[in-house]
């Protein structure tokens, strides 16, 4: 096992749709920013713990769950002997106050269609995000969550502190073993009650996603029940999704299937904007954000009125991060990061 460290996250740049190899980095791979404690010129697959400062009155709002943390910073290391030839056990939890620590076994570089082995920023914005909101209010406490193109399951795993059931969804069994050894790795801050499945949801697959039978090659296929609590998912979280235009086309044929039965179901979107220069446009221009920002009306802008029409549209609004603390530590957000709050609604014209 290879030792590491919760101080730091080595800054990067990054872009899952470029090539950006780097030293040591296969021409093909891609790489993140995050890689947490890892040593230099590392690749493969990593344990680093991710360190969430806590607020100081973190245990008494929002939630009857307790924000306790645990350090878990020797879980990984292999079983030894101490000097009397006794077995030497691992520390075991130690409580802090005032960090939440999270074990993610994550890649350093990937494949492009392996880049949900990768931690990427948005999913620590959407991390701060999740915690600003459990706590500060109880709106997540006792919900069905689900999250999409959730790579290792950062995310979900957090919600999965106060939510009924949270379903971590991807694509890929490689992927889909990770998020599971994830959740394995965090079963200690995991509540027993709370429901997490690991889920095979192909955005680009026919629906109802793929059920589990006796000929799946895998174990992430779900049974009817478990699809009919996915249709009734209140809250839905989705990090650094928008990066290719077909991608963002068969996610929002997902959104439409899991938003449209109903109400009062939101969407917590965060991307990463990149930027190239397009030969099409002779311009720099962000991939893919065009395409998301096609789907989604901005709540705040005016619309063209149909005559007597009526249409279900989804309707989005940024969030200000800069109200939102930073409780991630030490990564950089950055400009180029967005958080939005998203609604399938339907709205009514009169001519
Ligand atoms: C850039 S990664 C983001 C992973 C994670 N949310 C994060 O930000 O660290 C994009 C994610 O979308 C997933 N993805 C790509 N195509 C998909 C598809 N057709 N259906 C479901 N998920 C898909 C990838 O496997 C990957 O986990």
């Amino acid at each position: 096992m290879h030792g590491h460290n919760d101080r730091e996250l080595i800054q990067g740049s990054a872009a899952p749709e470029i090539a950006n190899s780097s030293e040591g980095t296969p021409k093909d791979h891609v790489m993140s920013e995050i890689h947490l404690g890892c040593p230099p010129k590392f690749s493969g697959s990593f344990i680093s713990h991710f360190a969430f400062s806590l607020p100081r009155d973190a245990e008494y709002i929002g939630s009857k769950n307790e924000y306790q943390a645990f350090d878990n910073s020797n879980q990984n290391q292999e079983v030894s002997l101490d000097d009397d030839g006794d077995l030497a056990l691992p520390r075991r939890s130690k409580y802090s106050k005032d960090k939440l620590v999270v074990a993610i076994q994550h890649n350093i570089t990937s494949s492009i269609p392996s880049v949900g082995l990768q931690v990427w920023r948005a999913e620590l914005v959407l991390s701060d995000f999740v915690l600003h909101k459990m706590f500060t209010t109880s709106e997540f406490d006792g919900i069905v969550a689900v999250e999409l193109g959730a790579g290792t399951g950062l995310v979900g795993m957090l919600l999965a502190r106060v939510a009924k059931t949270v379903f971590l969804t991807d694509h890929g069994v490689e992927i889909l073993e990770n998020c599971a050894r994830n959740v394995h790795l965090n079963s200690v801050m995991l509540p027993s009650k709370t429901l997490v499945y690991v889920r095979e949801l192909d955005w680009k697959a026919s629906w109802p996603p793929n059920q589990s039978n006796s000929t799946s090659s895998h174990s992430y296929g779900w049974n009817l029940s478990e699809i009919e609590e996915l249709e009734r998912a209140s809250l839905l979280v989705a990090a650094d999704v928008i990066y290719s235009d077909d991608l963002t086309d068969a996610l929002f044929t997902t959104l439409e299937r899991l938003m449209s039965h109903g109400l009062n179901k939101v969407l917590y979107l965060a991307l990463e904007k990149r930027y190239n220069f397009s030969l099409d446009d002779l311009d720099v221009v962000a991939n893919g954000y065009s395409c998301f920002r096609s789907y989604v009306r901005d709540e705040t802008e005016h619309h063209e009125l149909l005559q007597n029409g009526m249409e279900c549209a989804f309707v989005g609004s940024r969030i200000d991060l800069t109200e939102i603390p930073q409780y991630a530590n030490n990564y950089d957000r950055g400009q180029d990061l967005e958080l939005w709050e998203i609604r399938r609604r339907e709205l009514r014209y009169c001519g």
